[in-house]
């Protein structure tokens, strides 16, 4: 054990003297949705939910996987791995690409995968089990590549092996999480600082709103490419501009006509970013009202103008913005279902649930799950 964390217990079958165990996080983000790839800022953290692989060199010509989780085993060839769309070991076999890509030989190896990040519920399980493997692998195996360099290649990963265009946020929280802080990160340069989040009495509630939708990673793609549109018509008139980071709302209003599509994708991308830097004032003068009404402001942006929510998610932010001891709650990630972010006092917060829950099985039809979380550090070593 290092850091504090303990290897879970359904894993430890599967670790041995020489086994390599690297736990790799989850991740929230308090505020900053979709400026990543539109080279913003982001506002992410860490938590206490992680995936955990067991790695060991075995030398041979195959790569043998098992999760734990799906009770599945894969072996195959290292000559003749590619991408298998949404099975668990597409995120492993892309991170291995990535590396052979770089011109690193990466021989047998058996790896044990197990987590205990909801699947699906927009907390990055895929980043966390991405950066997992690079981070055991480049352990393992000795490549000596920074921890930029494996957000970076576990991010294409996600992009040619699992087909989602995403941005850095997930793999970047996942790698450099520090407990007890969030990290703003500037999506152009890769500068980030840390800053302590103090919640006072709140605590950060997550809500699960079960719904796993099949158009978040089409639709996704799709709003990267209307944000590209809107940049090539802001260059028609500013040249300079390479991202929505260089745009204002000004050069919205000029540039691109109001009753367009793109016209309202791009306005709450650029407003975003202008809240983000608001919202940390707010944070770092420790005033979470302000920084809460912010969050309901993204939520707004996100389902009316960037139409990435869904009836699950309005339902649940709708009923919380009325309640006194929920300062700030907004749909959290890609979007198209998973989980709200929620600020709510400590106290308060098994009377919302046993209000909430049956509420949202009579108007939505499902389940309500729920997730206390803690800020944590980000990917580590845990045994060697
Ligand atoms: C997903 C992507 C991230 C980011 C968010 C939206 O989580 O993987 O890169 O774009 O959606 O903020």
């Amino acid at each position: 054990m290092e850091g504090g964390y303990r290897i879970p217990g359904l894993l430890q079958p599967y670790v041995n003297a020489q086994t390599l165990v690297v736990r790799s996080p989850g991740r929230i983000n308090l505020i900053g949705e979709h400026t990543d790839y539109n080279n913003g800022f982001v506002l992410p953290a860490a938590i206490d939910k992680a995936v955990y692989v067991a790695v060991d060199k075995t030398g041979g010509a195959a790569y043998r996987l098992h999760s734990v989780d799906f009770n599945e085993t894969v072996e195959l060839p290292a000559a003749d791995i590619k991408p298998v769309p949404g099975h668990w070991s597409t995120y492993i076999l892309g991170v291995v690409a990535q590396l052979t890509a770089r011109g690193f030989r990466v021989p047998g190896f058996s790896l044990t995968v197990y987590g205990d990040v909801p699947l699906g519920a927009g907390l990055s399980s895929s980043a966390a089990i991405e950066c997992a493997t690079a981070f055991a692998l480049n352990e393992l195996l000795g490549f000596g590549l920074s921890l930029k360099e494996l957000a970076l290649l576990s991010q294409k990963a996600e992009h040619e092996y699992a087909g989602v265009n995403c941005g850095i946020m997930d793999q970047f929280a996942s790698l450099f999480g520090k407990k007890g802080n969030v990290i703003q990160l500037d999506c152009r340069s890769l500068e980030y600082t840390y800053f302590p989040l103090e919640l006072k009495e709140y605590v950060i509630l997550l809500l699960d709103t079960q719904v796993k939708h099949s158009l978040a990673s089409s639709e996704y793609n799709v709003r990267r490419r209307q944000c590209e549109t809107g940049v090539s018509l802001v260059q028609e008139k500013h040249p300079f501009v390479t991202s929505l980071r260089d745009v204002t709302p000004v050069m919205i209003e000029e540039c691109i006509p109001a009753k367009d599509i793109v016209y309202k994708r791009c306005r709450y991308v650029v407003e975003e970013n202008i809240r983000l830097q608001e919202g940390c004032r707010d944070l770092l003068g420790g005033d979470l009202h302000s920084f809460g009404k912010k969050m309901y402001a993204t939520h707004e942006g996100l389902s009316k103008d960037y139409e990435v929510s869904c009836t699950e998610l309005d339902y649940l932010v709708t009923s919380v913005k009325s309640r006194p001891e929920v300062i700030g709650a907004r749909m959290m990630g890609g979007g198209f279902g998973g989980c709200t972010i929620n600020i709510v006092q400590q106290e308060s917060v098994e009377k919302l649930l046993s209000e909430l829950t049956p509420a949202y099985a009579a108007a939505m039809g499902r389940e309500l799950r729920h997730y206390l979380v803690k800020v944590e550090n980000g990917t580590s070593i845990i045994y060697q």
